[in-house]
């Protein structure tokens, strides 16, 4: 099964989200959004993990939210990877606090004693909010970069619990998220 480590905002945050994006999906891009019931912070990603190592993952994880205060979370303004005249993903970011780069180390440092390679890549919060067509040209996007510069967006939620979430890819391409595992912060 295909697994990662989230947190996820409450419904609240997640629909204000929505709604204050809705200019940027009026805008008819070559884009497939994702519904807001969908949108998730990775904290680390584990690709196809077997039965047999579940429950050390699932042990691991219980261990660092043990450890982890509940999470003061500022949602902070819209962007895209890699670049806003050329996206593939676009996003609404989230403060990379020092609270929650602590707790991506602790969850990479805990995976890492199950046998998970140490993600080397940069960490940028985000929630992904859609997904664009590799093949689609810049053209497409035209615009775009105002848009978004024009789009302030602030939000503030509380997050009590660390998520293990699977994720389910359709052979139409769609992709669908489970809750797996789920432990509330207890530091
Ligand atoms: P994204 O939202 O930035 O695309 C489930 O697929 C989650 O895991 C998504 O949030 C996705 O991040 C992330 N993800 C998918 N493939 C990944 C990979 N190879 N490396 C890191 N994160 C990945």
């Amino acid at each position: 099964m295909r697994l990662f480590v989230a947190l996820n905002l409450p419904k609240k945050e997640r629909d204000r989200i929505y709604r204050a994006s809705k200019v940027l999906r009026e805008r008819e891009l070559p884009v497939r959004w994702i519904e807001p019931e969908h949108y998730h912070l990775t904290l680390k990603f584990l690709g196809e993990v077997t039965e047999e190592r579940l429950d050390g993952v699932q042990k691991a994880l219980d261990h660092v939210a043990a450890t982890t205060g509940r999470l003061d979370l500022a949602v902070e303004g819209f962007g895209a990877f890699p670049t806003i005249r050329r996206p593939q993903v676009i996003w609404v970011g989230i403060e990379p606090s020092p609270a929650l780069r602590c707790l991506k180390q602790d969850v990479e440092w805990a995976l890492m004693g199950c046998g998970f390679d140490r993600e080397t890549r940069a960490f940028h919060p985000h929630l992904t909010l859609g997904r664009a067509d590799a093949e689609d040209g810049a053209g497409a996007f035209r615009g775009l970069d105002d848009t978004v510069a024009n789009l302030g967006y602030q939000g503030q939620v509380m997050v009590r619990k660390l998520d293990l979430m699977r994720s389910h890819l359709s052979k139409a391409g769609t992709t669908r998220y489970t809750l797996k595992h789920s432990t509330k912060f207890g530091g």
